[in-house]
């Protein structure tokens, strides 16, 4: 018996949230393996959900401890803009600071993301419009296989139905056994297959990112299919 309950997302959740997503974030262990900054990968991979849209989070919750959280962003467009023109400017200030692209890390980093520049494109034009939406998902590696992520994606597609969304997406590591399974055990499916790159320790590695993508119905046409 597992007593993993969800609620909504709540500003005290924040910091919590932040490092289960640097603790996950290569394939389900800790980001320090190709990034070295744990408070700007937060930023970077956080701050949107939940500083502008955290009524799209949940977390779930065991023992009044968070285990893990669903961030969301109902609206790309959205997403893409404020990404763009407030949370990068920033993110670079606070970057320069912090004497970050000093670091091999970020340079290779930056070397892979140049091989990866056909992604980018491709993003701009499949998901740049507002009636989609896009999800992230963590679980502390001590609490899954428990059913947590499960009744988060369960409590954010109930939330996301007649919010004008057509569909949900999330983008997954073609090395994440796990997360693909998942995904697949949830009725997601793969929407599109980009072929990457990143460099570690000096070494390219290749790799597939899959976009997952899962249809959301509106009430009406709940409505109508249950007719
Ligand atoms: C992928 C992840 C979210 C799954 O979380 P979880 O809480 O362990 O998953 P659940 O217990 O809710 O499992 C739900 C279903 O997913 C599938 N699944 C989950 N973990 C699995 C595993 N290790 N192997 C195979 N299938 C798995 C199963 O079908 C499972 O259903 P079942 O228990 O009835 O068989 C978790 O491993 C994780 O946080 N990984 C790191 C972060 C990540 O990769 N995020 C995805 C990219 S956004």
């Amino acid at each position: 018996m597992h007593d993993i309950s969800i609620r909504p997302y709540q500003k005290e959740d924040r910091e919590a949230l932040r490092q289960i997503c640097c603790d996950v974030a290569d394939r389900g262990g800790p980001i320090e393996s190709f990034f070295p900054d744990r408070e700007i990968a937060a930023d970077l991979l956080t701050q949107y959900y939940t500083d502008y849209e955290p009524q799209s989070s949940f977390v779930a919750v065991n023992q009044g401890r968070v285990v893990g959280y669903i961030n969301c962003s109902l609206d790309n467009r959205r997403y893409g803009l404020v990404l763009l023109w407030i949370l990068m400017p920033q993110l670079l200030a606070k970057a320069i600071k912090r004497g970050l692209f000093f670091k091999p890390q970020v340079q290779e980093m930056f070397k892979g993301a140049l091989k990866n520049w056909r992604r980018l494109f491709s993003w701009r034009k499949k998901s740049f419009h507002s009636h989609q939406g896009h999800i992230h998902i963590g679980i502390a590696a001590d609490s899954r296989g428990k059913g947590a992520a499960k009744q988060l994606v369960s409590a954010l597609i109930e939330y996301s139905q007649g919010r004008g969304i057509d569909e949900l997406t999330a983008s997954v590591h073609g090395g994440n056994e796990k997360a693909v399974s998942f995904f697949e055990s949830q009725g997601f499916v793969v929407r599109e297959r980009n072929s990457m790159v990143i460099i570690r320790n000096g070494k390219e590695e290749h790799y597939y990112s899959f976009i997952y993508g899962k249809t959301i119905q509106t009430p009406n046409t709940l409505v109508s299919a249950a007719l």
